[in-house]
């Protein structure tokens, strides 16, 4: 059954557990999610970038995630809209069946630029507007996303935000957090604590200084009745880059988000956690394998069935430990 994203961060928040969502940008992403939320009863939040709208195309994303619901009728599904850049991305999701959508103003429409804190709330309050109107929830952002080690936004490729951040946009603000979700009246709020996307966060396994949990504890102290979102939330696990480099991959060591200060984040107010980048890494652990292993192989099906064999374990995994499973 579809579900919005509040209906579903609001049971998550009276039971005290915390929901991943993972990136689809295909069926066997689709099914890999569902297949672990199956095996222990969880509800989902399936989310989709703009890059999966244009690389699978909004009618069959749309359709899919119908197959899905038919599929899985006893599991709560939201689909939800991955940072959308403006108000035509946000509403054309809705259209097409999202529940949710983010509305991601802490940069401007290009992604790339660090917005102005009345941009953002400009934007992201008439979205909200326009989404309440027809029963969509709506996540808004404050703080960009960035590396508190090099002071570089989006520190994957280095094309996030132009030129070094500073401490302070790099970590949300609690009394600028008050503020905002006051104004914009979002279901949900993404913080920014020093993770970011892809797989290289931290170059050693992070503490306090390069991945800020006590600026969550802060806003969460400051707005206890808001849900909050966590972003660049892989865990990058050793065993995934380990797979990966014992057959031809060539990943520089690198340290994701552990788990453990997730779970901890979920005790003080975070209810959503983005994760892509260990989905990624599980399925392309295992193309590579079947390539190495089995070079004779070229049944796309011998690559992709322990491609979403794997996904869908790592996927169950983090519903075990944020509590999710059995909530459905
Ligand atoms: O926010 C980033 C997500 O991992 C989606 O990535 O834009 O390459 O689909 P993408
Ligand atoms: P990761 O790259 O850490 O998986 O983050 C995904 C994300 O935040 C999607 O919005
Ligand atoms: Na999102
Ligand atoms: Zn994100």
């Amino acid at each position: 059954a579809r579900i919005t994203l509040r209906q579903l961060l609001d049971h998550a928040a009276d039971q005290g557990y915390g929901v991943p969502a993972f990136n689809i940008n295909n069926m066997e992403q689709g099914l890999a999610i569902m297949e672990a939320a199956k095996a222990c009863n969880a509800p989902v939040i399936i989310q989709a970038s703009r890059g999966a709208r244009s690389y699978a195309g909004d009618i069959m994303l749309s359709k899919m995630i119908d197959a899905l619901t038919e599929m899985y009728p006893d599991i709560p599904i939201c689909m939800h809209q991955d940072h959308g850049n403006n108000e035509a991305t946000c509403m054309s999701a809705i259209r097409h069946g999202f529940t949710s959508v983010m509305m991601d103003g802490s940069l401007e429409a290009d992604m790339k630029t660090p917005a102005s804190y009345d941009y953002n709330v400009t934007i992201t309050e008439r979205v909200a507007r326009m989404a309440h109107w027809v029963g969509a929830s709506v996540e808004g952002e404050l703080g960009v996303l960035g590396s508190l080690e090099t002071g570089e936004a989006e520190a994957e490729d280095g094309s996030g935000a132009e030129g070094k951040l500073s401490h302070d946009q790099l970590l949300t603000d609690p009394d600028q957090a008050l503020d905002f979700v006051l104004r914009t009246r979002v279901d949900a709020l993404a913080i920014a604590c020093g993770t970011s996307h892809g797989a290289y966060k931290f170059s050693r396994k992070p503490d306090g200084d390069i991945l800020a949990m006590g600026v969550i504890e802060a806003i969460h102290r400051k707005i206890p009745n808001t849900h909050l979102v966590m972003h660049g939330s892989s865990s990058v696990p050793q065993e995934l880059q380990d797979i990966i480099n014992e057959f031809g991959g060539e990943m520089p060591q690198t340290f994701g988000v552990p788990v453990e200060e997730i779970v901890r984040g979920i005790r003080h107010g975070v209810r959503k956690v983005n994760i892509d980048t260990d989905c990624r890494m599980a399925m392309t652990g295992q193309f590579r394998k079947i390539a190495t292993s089995k070079a004779s192989e070229f049944d796309p099906r011998k690559f992709l069935k322990p491609a979403m064999d794997a996904m869908r374990d790592l996927c169950r995994d983090r519903f075990e430990a944020f509590g999710t499973a059995g909530q459905a």
